[in-house]
């Protein structure tokens, strides 16, 4: 899954959440390599030891079969923060996955006689749980990411020639330099990737495999609905203002969706809304709607041109829900309001910018282990190196904004910080402003979007316009609002008509009963979820986070 043969638009999506971001690295670096394995010792270079294709085949079948089909977690693929090498000896050591006993330490020299010098890095491990086991780590400066693997029980060195700037040399003077393990080892990172790999492949196996990862972490149920799956709607029960839950479970979407799910704890991985004009004809209005040209933008399409694309184009398996407002809401919905936000909006870009920060609230409380800030950290550092354009656009400009400085990349933004007194963790949570305005105008996510309008329609009432920040909600934070119709006497006639669970929405699509755990039960207050953790598999919300 090279990232080149994607849309453009769903790469970039995808490389906003670090999961991902990891996932291709790890992926590029090992399927698409065709070198050789590094010396020891080398400057290293993004070179695998080998490719699974030379690896998998050597296991004999009978093994390698069982081996697969025991699938390890997709978080066994995320490197682990072990800790920071600084020039103190002895005062870093860890277990790894393969030996148990590892220390490293750095050496500042100038050897390359330039003006900051450079340093090595070594590394001791010793104590292996197998003869054939190897350690694999990745090494990271906020100008940097090497990786290497480890074999032997011996010292190990990793040269830093020189340093690039001065604030790099002064960076790791201060804070050492980052070590990730690789914690599944090889082979459980290659078994980690068949675990993931069909998430995103178009097929039904690939569905399965969503479903089953869902189940698994999230505690999700997928019960069979009876057929009908398409309902027949009467569209003269939905109403302006009306949410659509909406979920994907197969392809490329499905497997960012379901990945985007695990971190946030929403059970619907998009979202779009309901409209209708003065005459009252119906529309959908959607942030991340693909245009012709690939990107994805805001967008008001009729109902007619939507439905009809869901049910005869979208090939993601959608699972489509609508969520009627409750009739109090709807009365205070000042449609020309909704309606001049979203012509305000429409074929912006969908909201790159500000998704990571909705998720990121606390310094440990929103990943789910082993991702971590550092992790976060060194995977910017990655893609800035990757694609420096992009990465400007996908979190410098939000991170600047956070630090009230402009301009600055993700190396200085690291070094800035550091400088004020705060960390990177801190500054990651620092919650989005809704009216902060970036380059490319403002930024909504397919939710901060609905929201967004629902505040200019008046549904949050008066604390509305500074004290809640609806960037810095999640789907599952919409759908949680309590909005929506509590009456189930009071759903259209067609709802939920043939199946004999009465869902409190309807679901409108979907073999699987789709599940919106805490649907229609809160409140809003003031700085709403601007502080919440999100870990799975319970998702534990303290109160007035
Ligand atoms: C780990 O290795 C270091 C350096 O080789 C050694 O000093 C230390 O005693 C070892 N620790 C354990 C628990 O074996
Ligand atoms: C490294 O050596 C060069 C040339 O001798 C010198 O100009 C530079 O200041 C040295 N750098 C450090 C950090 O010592
Ligand atoms: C609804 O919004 C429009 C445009 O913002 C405004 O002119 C109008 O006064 C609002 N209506 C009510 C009842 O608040
Ligand atoms: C629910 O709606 C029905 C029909 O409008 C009404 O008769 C009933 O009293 C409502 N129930 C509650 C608890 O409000």
């Amino acid at each position: 899954m090279p990232y080149g043969y994607m849309k453009p638009s769903i790469v970039l999506r995808l490389f906003t959440w670090p999961l991902l971001c990891l996932l291709l690295l790890v992926a590029s670096s090992r399927f698409f390599s065709h070198s050789n394995a590094p010396g020891r010792g080398d400057a290293p270079t993004w070179k695998a030891p080998f490719r699974p294709a030379d690896l998998i085949p050597v296991l004999p079948r009978k093994a390698a079969w069982p081996l697969l089909r025991s699938l390890r977690s997709a978080a066994d693929l995320l490197p682990a923060f072990v800790g920071a090498a600084s020039d103190d000896k002895g005062a870093l050591e860890w277990k790894g996955a393969c030996f148990y006993n590892n220390t490293a330490w750095m050496e500042f020299h100038n050897k390359s006689g330039s003006r900051f010098g450079g340093g090595t890095l070594h590394i001791e491990n010793s104590n292996a749980h197998s003869w054939t086991c190897l350690d694999l780590y990745l090494f990271a400066t906020p100008y940097r990411v090497t990786w290497d693997y480890y074999f032997l029980s011996r010292e190990h060195t990793l040269d830093f020639h020189e340093w690039v700037v001065e604030a790099e040399y002064e960076y790791v003077k201060h804070n050492g330099v980052s070590i990730f393990l690789m914690q599944s080892g090889m082979i459980g990172t290659l078994l980690a990737l068949y675990d993931i790999f069909p998430l995103f492949t178009n097929t039904g196996w690939g569905e399965n495999t969503n479903l089953a990862f869902l189940r698994k972490h999230m505690g999700a149920t997928f019960e069979e609905r009876p057929q009908p799956w398409i309902s027949s709607i009467n569209t003269d029960d939905i109403h302006s203002g009306d949410f659509l839950a909406i979920s994907k479970i197969r392809g490329l979407w499905g497997g960012f969706e379901t990945l985007e799910k695990w971190v946030t704890g929403s059970f619907a991985g998009h979202s779009a809304v309901f409209l209708r004009d003065s005459e009252g004809k119906l529309w959908v209005a959607e942030s991340g709607h693909d245009n012709e040209k690939g990107d994805d933008v805001i967008a008001i399409l009729t109902w007619d041109e939507w439905w009809e694309f869901e049910l005869t184009k979208d090939d993601t398996d959608p699972h489509i829900a609508v969520l009627p407002l409750h009739p109090d809401m709807r009365a205070k919905f000042n449609n020309t309001a909704a309606w001049e936000y979203a012509k305000s909006m429409v074929d912006k870009p969908y909201g790159y910018h500000n998704l990571i920060f909705s998720w990121i609230d606390t310094v440990s409380g929103n990943y789910p282990p082993p991702l971590d800030a550092h992790l976060v950290a060194s995977v910017m550092t990655v893609w800035s190196q990757f694609r420096p354009a992009y990465a400007a656009n996908l979190w410098n400009e939000a991170l600047n904004f956070r630090l009230g400085t402009q301009g600055l990349n993700l190396p200085e933004i690291i070094v800035e910080a550091e400088k004020k007194g705060t960390s990177f963790d801190k500054l990651l949570t620092v919650p989005e402003q809704d009216d902060w305005i970036y380059d490319d105008g403002k930024s909504a996510s397919c939710v901060a979007f609905i929201l967004e309008m629902y505040k200019a329609a008046g549904l949050f009432g008066p604390i509305a316009n500074s004290i809640i920040q609806v960037t810095e909600f999640t789907i599952k934070d919409a759908y949680t609002l309590n909005f929506y119709e509590s009456n189930s006497s009071r759903l259209p006639e067609w709802c939920n008509k043939d199946d004999d669970v009465k869902l409190p929405f309807c679901q409108i699509k979907g073999r699987y009963r789709m599940e919106l755990p805490g649907y229609n039960t809160m409140q809003p207050y003031p700085h709403m979820n601007e502080r919440c953790p999100s870990l799975p598999p319970n998702y534990a919300r303290p109160k007035y986070c």
